[in-house]
């Protein structure tokens, strides 16, 4: 038997079992009933159960629930433990750190720990990217680089693509365009100068071309209708001055856009004078098989945005940007003009660095790519059984998913084959979660740490309930 951490799954109870379903009544009483996903009645309509599972540990690519059970985790929950959960150095740091200094004064009096990891950013990123604004979740260091494009450009208007997903903070809100009820109850309290253009999406080609539109001539497309905004921009959007975009985009289903397009995308911003700021909070990190998907394409955007994994756990993030952009705040005066109570926490910094020394002392991107390989190989053989069902193996790296389809033909999103695989796997042990825009893409983002037999039994389970359910 494997260690917890590298062992399969091991499931005990019904799936939630009794101890779950009791802690999440005791949460619901508690916990404004718009957070905890409680989806009974959706479920009840896919036929699948969704209500959650409540953890109770996690080591590696396993989670165990309050109830014992203890499954295999496929989506190091939200792409974060990219390095495994608790991984031990990690973990290490996060001890010696809470026992000599949890909190120090961000902008005023910094700790030692926050210049470490300073420092370490402008050694990972791209050359050319070497100054940093540190922040406490994804959506504020979407927030710092939207900040910095303004005080660079003096122009507020913000160009972002539709399915993208950047927060929830309302600055980050405004420039999201993942699901239209995230955003309508709050569009009276969002900037009215981001403006929207197709992402190109080559499996539903935007902008009127069809299905079997090469993907070159998508990415065309879409360069081209951009160029045609910044022409004539829409009332309110006449000022542009950034451009913020997702490498491959992530919730809105793994869409990876043609070879060419961020090319095209980073010479159209040179001409036009914007910034351009990548997303790569999902991407970014060895998650797609480069440390970052920006040098898939051998492109540098003006401002790297990073969360989810940097901090092996913990909540941090970072907007890195050139020393061009970075300029344009200007010197401190003594009052930051953009700081928090928690900016640069010592806790955080010490586990970021300790995951980013982790991850430059091995060639994690080449893992990946094997991983993701192994996966991809599979998911096209359960494609080639199920060519009604499945339309595409999307993503890159080990950031994949499977394109669920009603119908071929009109490539019909599935959203409940997509709930219903979710549920039936986790019964089984193994641990999902849908993606896109429509909900029908069944993702696939492992921790890097994944051993051969966690992702062969993974995959077992997933063929095996996929040929009972589709
Ligand atoms: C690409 C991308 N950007 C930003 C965010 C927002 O990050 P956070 O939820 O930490 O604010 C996410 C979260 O899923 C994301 O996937």
């Amino acid at each position: 038997m494997e260690e917890f951490g590298e062992s399969l799954p091991s499931i005990k109870t019904a799936i939630p079992g009794p101890a779950s379903v009791a802690a999440i009544d005791t949460l619901a009483r508690g916990e404004c009933p718009a957070i905890t996903a409680r989806r009974a009645r959706r479920a009840r309509d896919s036929g699948a159960s969704q209500d959650p599972i409540v953890w109770r540990r996690a080591r590696g690519s396993n989670v165990e629930d309050v109830d014992g059970n203890v499954y295999v985790d496929m989506t190091s929950a939200f792409a974060v433990a990219g390095l495994g959960h608790g991984h031990p150095r990690v973990v290490a740091a996060a001890q010696e750190q809470a026992g000599r200094l949890i909190h120090a004064m961000g902008d005023v009096y910094p700790s030692d720990a926050k210049i470490g990891l300073i420092d370490r950013l402008t050694a990972i990123t791209p050359d050319g990217l070497d100054q940093t604004i540190l922040g406490l979740s994804g959506s504020s260091a979407i927030e710092a680089a939207l900040k910095t494009a303004v005080v660079h450009t003096g122009r507020a208007g913000v160009l972002a693509f539709w399915g993208g997903y950047h927060g929830l903070s309302h600055g980050a809100l405004a420039p999201t365009a993942y699901r239209d009820a995230f955003r309508r109850p709050f569009l009276g309290q969002l900037s009215g100068r981001v403006q929207h253009a197709p992402y190109p999406d080559t499996v539903r080609p935007p902008l009127g071309l069809s299905f079997e539109a090469p993907p070159e001539e998508v990415g065309r497309a879409c360069l081209a209708h951009l160029e045609q905004l910044l022409g004539h921009p829409a009332a309110g959007a006449t000022d542009l001055g950034a451009v913020l975009i997702e490498p491959i985009q992530g919730r809105g289903g793994e869409v990876e856009p043609p070879p060419g397009f961020l090319t095209g995308l980073r010479e159209l911003c040179d001409r036009h004078g914007l910034v351009l700021i990548f997303d790569e909070i999902y991407t970014g990190l060895a998650r797609t098989g480069d440390m970052f998907a920006c040098e898939h394409e051998g492109v540098t955007p003006d401002i790297l945005c990073l969360g989810k994994a940097l901090g092996g756990g913990f909540p941090i993030s970072a907007a890195v940007g050139t020393e061009e952009v970075m300029a344009s705040w200007g010197s401190s005066s003594g009052e930051a003009v953009h700081t928090s109570t928690f900016l640069g926490n010592p806790l955080g910094c010490a586990m970021a660095s300790a995951a980013l020394d982790v991850l430059t002392e091995r060639d994690w991107p080449a893992i990946v790519r094997a991983r993701g390989e192994m996966i991809t190989e599979r998911l096209h053989a359960l494609a080639a059984r199920h060519p009604d069902r499945i339309c595409a193996v999307r993503g890159r790296g080990l950031m994949l998913g499977i394109d669920l389809v009603r119908d071929r033909e009109t490539r019909e999103p599935d959203l409940g084959l997509a709930l219903a695989l979710v549920d039936a796997c986790r019964r089984e042990g193994v641990l999902l979660l849908p993606s896109g825009v429509h909900g029908n893409v069944l993702a696939f983002s492992p921790p890097f740490v994944i051993t051969n037999a966690q992702l062969s039994h993974a995959m077992d389970i997933l063929e095996a309930e996929f040929d009972r359910l589709a």
